[in-house]
């Protein structure tokens, strides 16, 4: 059986691979503590699981949901941007429930990307912007991220040649894997360069709400004129600690908004109502949650931005995001230092070149792994002489 000809350009999901490697290694009866992926270890609050108790017994919710969302879900995320982004939205025409984020970012292609079309993609960056074009049957441009540049693209360096075939530039701030953070000075740039030449801005934004050090992120809807070229991605799993459930939404511009509900509508049902209502309680009491969920995480990360210091390694320390990107030693590339890191010391963190070839020298820490784990790590790099 002969695949598409679309896979030749698919490569297997990054954490598929690791994944695996733990469960080898797990099988050979050796204990791997993984700094790998970013899936929070804490659970979902007890507000919002209580919410999914109660709303899962209700017969209404069994049957199929409409793809765009409950209008009750699409009221709270409109009210929770007035209050958080003072960014008004139109429920009815601006706003679509996702299941996850992922699954947005993937069908945002098929809006906009034809044959021979072009996606700008951030390298390194979150490997589902290149699959979803590739997947709609566009091609990728990537645009390098520098450390120099505090990790946000050189617009001003895309030939103009890619400027007139590029239909989405994909943004992602704060940022994965750099743990970088974009101000509306640079949101400012990216709308009259979306304007200017006809390329629609995506931003995810699914790491605004995970925050350090009274930081707060801004949305790039903010912007006066965002919405005429921009569309705006969240999601649940971060902020609640809900990537098992699956919730996230797109806002913005309403021609991309309406067209990726017709991609949804077209091959998937929505997001599982009871689900839904955990979205509306858990945007309700965002507040009282966030500071207590986002001071675990400052914790471990100053824990291990002064582990991994203390052996030598550089790494700044991130505002926002679930990840330390840490500087490796010259001597290795990015994907012999996290085997050995795993050889010796049964520790797992991810190469940056998972996330493009720009990412070499590089490898990401999550800071979603449980704190008792999270010192056991540490002790682990510790001793082994890295540099
Ligand atoms: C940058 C970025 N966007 C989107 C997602 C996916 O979020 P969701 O769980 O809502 O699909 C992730 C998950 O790791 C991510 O890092």
């Amino acid at each position: 059986m002969k695949l598409s000809s679309r896979f030749e350009k698919i490569e297997p999901y990054l954490f598929v691979g690791i994944s695996k490697t733990i469960a080898e290694k797990k099988a050979q009866g050796i204990d791997v503590i993984s700094f790998g992926i970013g899936d929070p270890d804490i659970p979902t609050p007890e507000f919002i699981i209580d919410s999914m108790k109660e709303n899962s017994n209700d017969p209404l919710n069994h049957r199929y949901p409409e793809s765009e969302g409950l209008p009750e879900l699409r009221s709270s995320i409109v009210d929770w941007y007035q209050k958080r982004f003072n960014v008004s939205l139109d429920s009815e025409k601006e706003v679509v429930s996702l299941i996850g984020a992922k699954e947005g970012i993937g069908h945002a292609s098929f809006c906009l990307i034809d044959s021979g079309d072009i996606s700008i993609i951030p390298d390194p960056g979150y490997p589902v912007y290149a699959a979803g074009c590739n997947f709609a049957g566009g091609e990728v441009y990537k645009i390098p991220l520098l450390e120099k540049f505090g990790w946000l693209p050189e617009l001003s360096k895309i030939p103009d040649h890619i400027k007139k075939r590029a239909k989405i530039l994909w943004l992602n701030y704060p940022n994965n894997p750099t743990g970088a953070v974009a101000d509306l000075d640079f949101f400012k740039e990216a709308i009259k360069f979306g304007k200017e030449n006809d390329i629609a801005i995506m931003n995810d934004a699914c790491y605004t709400e995970v925050t350090f050090d009274n930081y707060t992120a801004p949305s790039i809807l903010q912007i006066p004129g965002a919405k005429e070229i921009a569309v705006e991605f969240h999601s649940f799993s971060k902020t609640f600690n809900m990537t098992g459930w699956r919730l996230g939404f797109a806002v913005g511009n309403e021609k991309l908004v309406q067209s990726l509900l017709t991609v949804k509508s077209n091959l998937d049902s929505g997001v599982p109502q009871a689900i839904q209502y955990m979205g509306i309680e858990a945007l309700k009491r965002s507040e009282e949650f966030l500071d207590i969920n986002n001071g675990i995480y400052e914790k471990r990360r100053n824990k291990l931005v002064k582990a991994l210091r203390k052996i030598g390694l550089e790494v700044p320390t991130p505002k926002a995001g679930l990840y330390l990107w840490c500087k490796i030693p010259k001597e290795y590339t990015s994907a012999q230092f996290t085997e050995l890191l795993l050889e010796k010391c049964d520790v797992v963190v991810t190469p940056g070149t998972g996330y493009g070839s720009s990412g070499e020298g590089f490898v990401r820490l999550s800071l979603t792994t449980p704190d008792d784990l999270v010192d056991q790590g540490i002790e682990r790099i510790s001793k082994w002489n890295l540099i």
